[in-house]
Order: C-alpha cells, then structure tokens, then sequence
C-alpha cells in the first residue's frame, strides 16, 4: 500500500500525543516486578480495569510472591479471586507460581515459548507479560490494540484479521521502548472505544463474532470439534481459532470437561 509508512508515522504520533495528555497509571504500571505483571496481565485478560483496580491489590497483598502464592491452598486463592470471575484463572495463576517457584527459582523465564507453555497463556498473553516485565519488542495483539490498528489503518475495510494486523503491529513498534508503547495502544484504543460506537466493526473476529453470536451450543460444538482434533489447547488458543468470546469458550470448555469429552492435563485441553 502506497501510504502504509506514512500511515503508520501518523498512528505513532497521535498515540504518543493521547499518551502524553492521558496516559493512565495503574498500580501493575508502577513496576516492572514480573509477578505483579502476571497477576495483573492475567486478570486483565478478561475483566475490566476499574474492577481489576479494586481486586488487584488485595490480592497482591494476600499472596505478595510468586513463592507466596505457590504455599497458598487453592480455597484461599480462589477466596482472593472473588468478584474477578472465571476462578479458573486464579488456579491458573497459582498453578504458574508453583512451576516458576520449583522449575525457575523463583524468577518468571524471560522467553516466549517457555510461557506458553503455562497454564492460563497464550501467545498473546506471553507477549504483553514479556513486554510489560522485560521490555521486550514482542508482538502481541490485544482487543484495545486491534482497534486503533483498525481505526487507522483499515477505517473501511470489514474482514481484517488478526493475521493480517500483525505485521503492521511490528512495524509500528518502537523496539526499545516497548513497554511504553503498549501501555500508550492500549489506553489510545480504550478511547477509541469511548468515542465511537463500534471501532471493531472492521476486524473478522469481531464480524464472526457477531454473525455466529455464539450461541452455547455453537460455541461447545465448535470448542468440541477443535480440542478433538487432535491438539493440545487452552481457552486462549482456541479463542483465536474460533469466533467467539474467550469467556464462552471457556464456559464450553468447563462443561466439556466435566462432562468427561476431553481431558486436561498440565493446564491443557487435550483428546
Ligand atoms: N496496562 C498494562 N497491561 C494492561 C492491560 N492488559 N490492559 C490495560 N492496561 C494495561
């Protein structure tokens, strides 16, 4: 595309300006501990930041370490959890402090392929972790991401996938400053969300979405078919599969299990 370069100048800008002007601070920005970006990056993938911001430091509080949270029992946890949703998520974490508690020393690994390996992350949740922790130049799309890429870069094009935002996601990335740089997408794409009705409209996840509108018995024949396939997964991985909302996804996922369809292991959905 002729203008792509300019393009992606222009979007640099007025996110550095917006970022200027209204940047947000946030407890989890306030470091660069690793455990506190895993919790914070964890809760946040589902669950909005003024709830996150009540939870958040109650919970650090209670299990202020990896090594803290690895000791916890699991109804203590899921006691702090509360009003977060999801509990799943809170085992998941304490699940992730017992692995880098005995396997790592208690430091988070510093690489991609070693966090997704972990229970509750993705590819996109490893990036933002590495990103946030280490300032790494890591490409990961996010909902507040797609939608300022969308709004700049395709403003009238419906079907856009995430394949396609990525590359353009690394190309606007300033390497070494990478943290900040998210931080600054992703508080630029919130106010997108605020002031149009339906920023996403371009992205085909968000047009599936809205199409299949995912109801259950869609969502658990479509999770079904795809753990049955024959790969391990988790909530995340398939979300980016399959047209529907992480939440519904896990919702199919817990039933599935329960109801003894697909097995787990190590934080795993598998045939
Ligand atoms: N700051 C750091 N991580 C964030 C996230 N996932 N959402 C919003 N703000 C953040």
């Amino acid at each position: 595309m002729k203008n792509q370069k300019e393009k992606i100048k222009k979007l640099q800008r007025v996110v550095w300006a917006h970022y200027k002007k209204n940047g947000r601070r946030l407890q989890w920005r306030d470091t660069i501990d690793p455990y506190w970006i895993v919790v914070s990056e964890i809760m946040l993938q589902q669950t909005q930041v003024p709830r996150v911001i009540e939870k958040f430091p109650e919970f650090i509080k209670a299990f202020p370490t990896f090594r803290e949270l690895a000791t916890a029992s699991d109804t203590a946890v899921l006691r702090h959890w509360q009003g977060l949703g999801y509990n799943r998520r809170g085992l998941y974490i304490k699940r992730i402090a017992e692995i880098v508690t005995k396997n790592h020393g208690g430091q988070l690994p510093q690489d991609r392929a070693t966090l997704e390996r972990f229970p509750g992350i993705g590819p996109n949740t490893a990036g933002s972790i590495l990103a946030f922790a280490f300032n790494l130049p890591e490409i990961f799309i996010e909902t507040n991401v797609r939608t300022v890429f969308l709004h700049h870069l395709f403003p009238k094009k419906i079907g856009v996938t995430d394949k396609e935002l990525l590359p353009l996601i690394e190309e606007a990335l300033p390497k070494k400053r990478a943290r900040q740089w998210y931080w600054a997408l992703m508080d630029y794409g919130t106010f997108l969300k605020k002031q149009f009705k339906n920023p996403s409209r371009a992205s085909a996840h968000h047009t599936k979405q809205s199409k299949f509108e995912g109801s259950h018995r869609q969502v658990r024949g479509a999770t079904l078919k795809t753990v049955l396939a024959g790969k391990n997964h988790t909530a995340e991985s398939l979300s980016e599969l399959l047209p529907f909302e992480l939440r519904k996804i896990q919702q199919a996922l817990d039933e599935l299990f329960s109801e003894g369809f697909i097995k787990f292991t190590h934080g795993r959905y598998h045939n």
